[in-house]
This record gives structure tokens, sequence and C-alpha cells, in this order.
């Protein structure tokens, strides 16, 4: 029984076996013919070579890359000069600057494109008010005439104001401009700064995102710059950092006696004054100690006033906010999240100006950008920050740009 079945089994799996072979061979030959088809009447196109992109902007950007590298350079030999000797050459360091990038580059070109738009005249149609006001600032920072005309006078009126009375000047200004230890508020003071000139003394309080929760903003605070570019212009005893340091010295001085302060003591209550910004530079945070990490350190403001009970901290920030402009933050109270950028700083900050305070009661209106709450200095100390006229002009709008 077995032998008989077998055969027959056999010849139904060969005979299976070759109607599958035939459908198979059947189904080749007509996909082949069909791909043939399409292929003869171009609905594919085969690309053999690799496309390129040759559009206006490929061609620019690969110009660019290009221009930086220097291809007779083995990169695995220095990489640095494979990638950078093309740049390095076609951009030496220009003269009025300590040093030139990319970044500063692309600022410059920045600047220039926003100078056009500056100079176009006031449109009330279609200027929103911020860009109006932008032009008028650039507008009226360019009026030399009329700044020429006004001498010191403006200056002279903002010292008159309670919390900027200076005291090197004693009563040279008017009885008025006298100022008083009694009646003087180190709070109102920076605060009065930072809300109405936009001058960050000793301490830096502004807006941005949260680090770790992006779509939130909050309260930063963070250590302020000096007067001279970098804090290792107080630190270093190069004959450079040196020059800076005295030219600054005598700028300082000859400034409050063109103000009206007498000589030998302007001499020596400036000398002070860079004393004091030696000792701040001392405790800033250096750049390469600022990491994200080390720099995040929420809390509220009851717990900064806790870690650092020197400082009205709350009264401090409800005096920079404008609550004119925006009564919805009047009630910016003690749970208010900030984040310290730099606690060991403020910690140290305020030990040292608590020191001051004994020594000499002018400590701080001493400090020097104190007095010249729009930023004038700059465009005066120290020879590297001198450029033209435009470009500072330029520069007193970038701030507040940023905030609009
Ligand atoms: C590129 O490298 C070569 C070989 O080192 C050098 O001679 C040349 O000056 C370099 N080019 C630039 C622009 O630095
Ligand atoms: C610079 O000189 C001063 C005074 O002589 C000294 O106290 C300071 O340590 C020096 N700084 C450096 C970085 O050498
Ligand atoms: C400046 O003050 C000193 C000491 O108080 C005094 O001797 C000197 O006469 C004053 N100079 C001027 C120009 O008033
Ligand atoms: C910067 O960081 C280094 C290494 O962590 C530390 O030794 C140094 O004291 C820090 N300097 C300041 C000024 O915080
Ligand atoms: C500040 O934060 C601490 C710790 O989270 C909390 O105990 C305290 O109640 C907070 N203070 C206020 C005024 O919210």
């Amino acid at each position: 029984m077995e032998g008989e079945t077998v055969p027959a089994s056999r010849r139904a799996a060969s005979k299976a076996t070759r109607i599958a072979l035939g459908v198979f061979v059947a189904g080749t030959v007509a996909l082949g013919t069909i791909l043939f088809w399409v292929i003869s009447q171009g609905l594919i196109k085969f690309h053999p070579k690799q496309q390129y992109c040759l559009t206006a902007e490929c061609i620019e950007a690969a110009a660019a890359v290009l221009s930086k590298i220097n291809q007779s350079v083995d990169p695995c030999d220095n990489f640095y000069r494979f990638a950078c000797d093309g740049w390095i050459y076609n951009n030496p360091i220009p003269e009025d600057m300590s040093n030139y990038g990319v970044y500063p580059w692309l600022r410059h070109n920045v600047d220039l494109k926003l100078k056009a738009l500056l100079e176009k005249p006031i449109s009330k149609r279609q200027d929103s008010e911020a860009v109006q006001k932008a032009k008028i600032l650039y507008a009226s920072c360019m009026n030399e005439n009329k700044i020429e005309k006004a001498d010191v006078k403006p200056l002279l009126s903002i010292l008159r104001h309670s919390p900027f009375r200076w005291p090197v000047l004693e009563s040279n200004i008017g009885p008025e401009g006298l100022w008083s230890e009694r009646r003087f508020s180190l709070v109102q003071t920076l605060a009065t700064l930072r809300g109405q000139y936009s001058n960050s003394v000793f301490i830096r309080l502004y807006v941005a995102a949260d680090d770790k929760v992006s779509n939130r903003y909050i309260l930063k605070l963070d250590q302020a710059s000096l007067s001279l570019s970098s804090r290792e212009d107080y630190l270093e005893n190069t004959t450079e950092a040196k020059s800076y340091r005295d030219t600054f010295l005598q700028f300082m001085v000859d400034t409050a006696v063109l103000l009206g302060a007498n000589a030998s003591r302007a001499e020596s209550d400036m000398k002070s004054v860079l004393k004091l910004e030696v000792k701040i530079a001392e405790i800033m945070i250096p750049y390469e100690n600022r990491t994200s990490e080390v720099m995040y350190n929420k809390m509220n403001i009851s717990e900064l006033s806790a870690m650092i009970p020197q400082f009205d901290w709350l009264g401090y920030i409800k005096k920079v906010i404008d609550t004119k402009l925006y009564p919805e933050l009047k009630d910016i109270g003690p749970s208010e999240n900030v984040i310290v950028r730099v606690p060991q700083y403020f910690k140290d900050l305020f030990r040292i100006l608590e020191n001051e305070r004994k020594k000499s009661p002018h400590f701080c209106l001493n400090s020097f950008r104190g007095v010249f709450p729009c930023g004038q200095q700059e465009s005066l100390v120290s020879g590297t920050f001198i450029s033209s006229k435009q470009f500072y002009c330029l520069l007193q709008i970038h701030s507040p740009l940023s905030l609009v």
C-alpha cells in the first residue's frame, strides 16, 4: 500500500512545482516588460551621478566655508590651521578691538543694517511705538550740535537728584546737590539706576527664560560688569593693564574736576573708587567658572534674603519694576522665584560694601559708574572703546531694543 501512495503524491508535488515555476516565470516576464515600458516612457528616472545644490544660497554658503579653510593643510596634521587659516588671513583684528571673531563680525553687519533702518524717517502709520522711540533715541544721540550746546547741564541736573548726588562734588554744584549720608539709600540708588537708566551697578537684574523650564520666564540676578572691559584689566600687572587703570583713574579725576570737584579731593576719592573696583574684580566669578549648572540656583526671594540679609532684595526688585507700566506685577512678594546665578559673588559683595561703608560713608556714590547713568563713560574710557559716534549711538539702542 505504501509503495503505491508514494509515487502518486510525488507526481502531485512535481505538478505543483511546475505550475509554481510557470507562474513565476510568467510573472517575471510581465513585470520586466512593464518596467522596461515605464523606463522607456520616462516615467521613472535613474540618477547615476550625485546631485549638487547649485542655488545662489548654496554657492554662497560653500564659498564662505571654503574661504575660511586652508586646503593645503592636512586636517589630520593641524585641524585648527586647516579650519581657520583662511579666516585669520582675511580678518585681521581691527585696531580698535582687543579681539575679533565671527560674532563681532556678525554684530557689525547687523549694526550696519540697524543704522540704515534707524535713519529712515519716522512713519507714524507703519512704525510701532517701540520703533518710533528707537528712531527718536538714535536721532537725539546723533544731534551733536544740541549735545554740545547742552554741555554738562543735563548731567548736573541728574546729579542734583537725591539718588545720584556725588559726595566728591561737595556743595560745588549748589547746596541742593550736597550729598547726605543720612538720606542716602543704597537700594534706592541701585534701583533707580537700573529702573530708569538701564544701568546695572554691582547687581545685574533681568528677566529671561528659566533654563530648566524653558517656556517660563523668571527673574535672574547676576554680577554686573565693571567700568573697564575685563576683570583682568583690574587684576593683572602687565604694562597694558596698568595703563588702562591709570587712564581710567585720570579720566575719573578729570571728570569730577570738570563737574566742579576740588582737585585734591577728587584725586583721593577716585583712588578709593578704583580700589573698590579692584576688590570687586577679585570676587567676580571668572568666565571659566560660569557653567550653567553652577549658576542655576533657583530660590524664592525669602530664601535669598535669608542667605544674604544685608540687602533688601524684595525692596530692590519692587523698585526696579515699573508698576505703572505693569500693574499686574504690583504684588510680587517673598514667594517669587529668582535664579541667583552667583551666590558667592553676592555674599562677598555685601561683605566688601559693608566694610567700605564703615571706612568711608561715601563708598557707593563714589562708585564711578553710578554717576554716569547713561553710560557716557564708555565712549571715552581707555581707548579701546573709542569708535565712531554712530557706533556709540547704536550701542545705546541695543539694550532697550532687546526688550522691545
Ligand atoms: C595655507 O597653508 C600653507 C601651507 O602651510 C601656507 O603656506 C599658506 O600661507 C596658508 N594659507 C593661509 C591663507 O594662511
Ligand atoms: C599685582 O601687584 C599687586 C601690588 O604689587 C599685587 O598685590 C598683586 O598680587 C599683583 N597681581 C598679580 C596677578 O601678580
Ligand atoms: C581743595 O581742598 C584742599 C584741602 O581741603 C584745600 O587745601 C585746597 O585749597 C582746595 N583747592 C581748591 C582749588 O579749592
Ligand atoms: C573656579 O573654579 C575652580 C575649580 O573648580 C576653583 O578652584 C576656583 O576657586 C574657582 N574660582 C572662583 C573665583 O570661584
Ligand atoms: C520659600 O521656599 C521655601 C523652600 O521651598 C519654603 O519653605 C518657603 O515657604 C518659601 N517662602 C515663601 C514666602 O513662599
